[in-house]
């Protein structure tokens, strides 16, 4: 993914948001109109698996432009993980009423949350000013001199920083 541009790679975590809230709301549809045991777990697994390749990806993205915060939400991803895995657990057995209204409650309650949260924080300006806010601190921090780099965003808006996604 780090061969990509910053706006490719904003972009990417956008579709995957997209597509991993897509796969919650089948999970849950399916959930909530009494759906066989296989089915479920077709679903689930499909679930999962996007979500700890997404982790992965956005982790590596999150280090790759200096994100405050990615030990703290790193921590976060890996809570997440681990009640879906706890929640499969459960469910698998014992397929009734009650469990499935716990993974649906997890689903559109921490689960969902987090997707729209990670959406937000996302958004091309605002990722695009802070990237080249913080890349300028280093800049200046590394005790380098002479004109800073200069980049477009998404927006069109020319901010100073170094660009080092290309
Ligand atoms: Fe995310
Ligand atoms: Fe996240």
């Amino acid at each position: 993914m780090e061969q990509k541009s910053m706006s490719d790679n904003i972009s990417g975590m956008e579709t995957q948001h997209k597509e991993l809230g897509g796969h919650v709301k089948s999970l849950c549809n399916s959930l909530k109109n009494g759906c066989a045991l296989s089915d479920l777990t077709g679903k689930l697994d499909k679930l999962i698996e996007f979500t700890d390749a997404h982790f992965v990806d956005e982790e590596k993205l999150m280090r790759l432009y200096g994100f405050d915060g990615l030990e703290s939400h790193r921590r976060t991803h890996k809570l997440l993980s681990d009640s879906l895995a706890g929640l499969r657990e459960n469910i698998l057995d014992n397929f009734g009423e009650e469990e499935k209204k716990k993974l649906v409650a997890f689903l559109e309650g921490d689960f969902h949350d987090h997707i729209i949260e990670d959406m937000q924080a996302w958004e091309r300006g605002e990722i695009s000013k802070k990237f080249a806010y913080q890349r300028l601190h280093k800049h200046e921090s590394s005790g380098q001199s002479g004109d800073m780099p200069a980049y477009a965003t998404e927006s069109g808006q020319i901010v100073l920083g170094v660009h080092i996604a290309d």
